[in-house]
């Protein structure tokens, strides 16, 4: 998904190496996030000079560094930006990546995340002005309607001429501007899609938070109409400065009140930004941040019936950058497979007590008894974090004997599902950034359910703006294949069972063994992971000759059997199935020959007799097995190929069951020689519906 970076020296001398050096090591930061191509904005010796390259960050550059410029040229103010796209509107293209530009002076560019639903109505009526359009971007308009209006009223400040943009502009996005006509300045602002900005200074800051200042300059933009399309013709409009109390900065002044030296960087993902500083403030919706002569200040619209804090506090990030670098694997995949020993002990430090049994989310203290009255409980997600509600689902009705839903949320938005009061909707999610969890959260709080959210990102749109929820501290994950986040929202929904089955004394048992099976939960994932030289083996021997693979299972298992098809299917391209055993017989056993691979999981609970009829059914149709079964489940040692793996508490068994997937799909990819880390097409964090 696109990838927004941006920064300010403001009296740090920075040569113009430094400066690209900067904004392509950002870019770099948010490659996990996937693109396919990347562009940046920066002064030239002439006015504001763009660079745009197809592919990887690395062409980039490539591109920059082929420049016959003076790389040494020192800049003791200056902005910049870049951008990495994944194409929405527009094949991916040089001239379709971002920066775009007002026209070919470059005097106003923009970079852009997500997407403008009315671009084709501001076209329209930017055509009618005889404007030029150079891509096939909504992007574009913005930025051509930015000059249009400059045009208008030239005597404008940067942050009036935005926010008359966007009140013109429908969409979700979060934008970066920059023009020649204020030099050393950057505008920022965002509608549904996050945006950051990071301070360094060598002085401590005086207070730890930014006012949000409203002007009524820009107010003015929109009382009239003239053309009668909705657009404005500010020139009839505004004069004079905006009315805005300067003292609101004091964060950045030094201790005399002047300016101090200081550098901002702003981007998508704090990933980006903790290399540089761990100081940071999210933006809210509708905020438009300004820099310039080295300080922020926060704008918003209008004062009345806006419900967002007064002020944006600077917060100090906690990941570490060593996290979210890749150490001695060769893929972040690999890597955050193996850390899952750890991450699960992370989800659940401080939060299960396994000697007295029991269990303490804070981010649901308060909320139990609303949830427990609940009349049913509907989980919301997309691909694998769907699969962890799935996986979940049979556990959470045993326990809380609350009724419980599971939605994919294009789905849920698609039907507009009916949503009541006494509903709670809970939304699972990764990145907490997801267009259609993220639409249906907000459709589910316009309509009065608890939203509850589970994230791994403190600060993300659905942590912010559910009632409560639980942040699942796996650590960050890059790679786009999702495995410990699948695993560490497993253990968060089966606590959340478990807490708010707490007062059933009927429970008492069953909880505490399964309690007692995450206790063992780490040293049992060591054990599968110790036989990874044998998953690698049989991948190369047997699985990556084959086109498809059937991977197949029941009752816990059938979230096992889909989260391991869509595994191998997103990274190593291979068409991958997964079916529910007890399916079989009404379609899916047509496929069965002694050609089609199929793997069965058949590990040791309530329905292993089943499976073993869909064992029967298969090896009568000539299939070769190969079988995930308990280390210990001597007839089908001996008698198939099996991957081992040990026994758990039923409902836990597929947090194990999972991790020889993950292993084969990630040997798979690599056997096929495919970008394990950026698979073809799909990015990690998808902000788009
Ligand atoms: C919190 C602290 C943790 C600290 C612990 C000590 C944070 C982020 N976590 O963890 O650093 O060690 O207390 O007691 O400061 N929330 C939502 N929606 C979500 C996720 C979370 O609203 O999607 C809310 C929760 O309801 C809670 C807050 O965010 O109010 C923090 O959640 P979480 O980190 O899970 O809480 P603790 O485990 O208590
Ligand atoms: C994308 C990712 O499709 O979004 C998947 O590639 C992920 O790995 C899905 O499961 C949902 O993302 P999130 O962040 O809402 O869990």
């Amino acid at each position: 998904m696109c990838g927004i970076f941006g920064y300010c020296n403001f009296l740090v001398e920075r040569d113009r190496r430094f400066i690209l050096n900067t904004l392509l090591n950002g870019l770099s930061r948010l490659e996990y996030r996937g693109y396919d191509s990347a562009g940046m904005s920066v002064d030239g010796d002439n006015g504001i000079q763009i660079y745009k390259e197809v592919g990887k960050v690395s062409a980039l550059r490539e591109l920059v560094e082929s420049q016959s410029i003076d790389f040494d040229k020192t800049f003791i103010s200056h902005s910049g930006m870049a951008h990495t796209r994944w194409a929405t509107h527009g094949k991916p293209s040089r001239i379709n990546s971002h920066p775009h530009r007002s026209g070919i002076d470059n005097e106003f560019t923009i970079i852009h995340n997500g997407i403008i639903t009315n671009y084709k109505e501001i076209k329209t009526f930017l055509l009618k002005k005889d404007i030029v359009f150079e891509t096939e971007t909504d992007t574009e308009v913005v930025i051509k309607l930015t000059k249009y209006l400059y045009d208008s009223q030239k005597d404008i400040s940067f942050t009036d001429l935005v926010k008359a943009v966007v009140k013109e502009v429908e969409g979700g996005f979060s934008f970066i501007f920059k023009s020649s006509r204020y030099p050393d300045e950057l505008v920022a602002t965002r509608r549904g899609s996050p945006l950051l900005i990071g301070v360094k200074t060598s002085q401590k800051l005086k207070v730890d938070f930014v006012d949000v200042e409203f002007s009524e300059g820009a107010e003015r933009a929109t009382l009239n109409d003239p053309t009668g399309t909705g657009f404005v013709d500010v020139a009839s409009g505004t004069t004079g400065a905006p009315h805005l109390n300067r003292s609101m900065s004091r964060a950045f002044l030094s201790e005399d009140g002047s300016p101090q030296p200081i550098e901002y960087f702003l981007a998508s993902d704090a990933s980006a930004i903790v290399e540089h500083t761990k100081r940071v403030l999210y933006l809210e919706d509708d905020d438009i941040a300004h820099i310039g002569a080295g300080e922020l200040h926060i704008h918003r619209l209008r004062r009345e019936n806006d419900n967002s804090p007064i002020s944006r506090t600077i917060e100090t990030l906690e990941i570490e950058l060593a996290e979210i670098m890749k150490g001695s694997f060769d893929h972040f995949m690999q890597k955050e497979i193996y850390e899952q020993p750890e991450s699960v002990v992370n989800t659940m430090r401080g939060r299960v007590n396994f000697e007295d049994h029991k269990i303490t989310l804070g981010g649901l203290r308060g909320y139990l008894s609303t949830i427990r009255r609940a009349r049913r409980i509907v989980f919301i997600a997309c691909g694998t974090s769907y699969h962890s509600c799935l996986a979940t689902r049979a556990v959470f009705e045993e326990l809380t004997e609350i009724p419980t839903q599971i939605e994919l949320a294009s789905d849920f938005l698609d039907r507009r599902s009916p949503i009541f009061r006494d509903d709670v909707c809970v939304f699972v999610s990764q990145s907490g950034e997801t267009a259609d969890t993220i639409l249906a959260m907000r459709y589910c709080l316009e309509r009065g359910a608890l939203a509850v959210g589970i994230t791994n990102t403190v600060g993300s749109s659905i942590s912010r703006e559910t009632h409560c929820g639980v942040h699942i501290n796996a650590g960050p994950e890059i790679g786009v294949a999702s495995t410990k986040a699948y695993t560490s929202q497993y253990i968060a929904l089966v606590m959340m069972a478990l807490q708010l089955s707490e007062d059933k004394l009927s429970t008492e048992n069953r909880r505490k063994e399964i309690i007692d099976g995450l206790y063992l939960l780490p040293g049992h994932i060591k054990e599968v992971l110790a036989t990874a030289g044998d998953l690698q083996q049989l991948s190369k021997d047997t699985l990556s000759k084959e086109k498809s693979l059937l991977i197949m299972g029941r009752g816990y298992q059938n979230a096992t059997c889909l989260e391991g098809a869509l595994k191998i299917k997103e990274i190593s391209y291979m068409h991958s199935e997964g079916i529910l055993a007890g399916e079989l017989k009404h379609g899916p056993l047509a496929l069965v020959d002694e050609n089609m691979p199929v793997i069965l999981i058949m590990t040791q609970d309530s329905l292993y007799p089943k499976v073993q009829s869909a064992l029967q059914q298969v090896s009568a149709r000539k299939g070769q097995p190969i079988i995930i079964c308990n280390t210990g489940d001597d007839n089908l040692i001996n008698d198939y190929r099996t991957i081992k793996v040990p026994k758990t508490a039923d409902c836990l068994q597929g947090l194990i069951n999972v991790v020889p997937l993950q292993l084969l799909s990630y040997y798979l990819a690599v056997l096929n020689g495919q970008d394990v880390d950026f698979p073809r097409n799909l990015a990690k964090s998808v902000t788009v519906e």
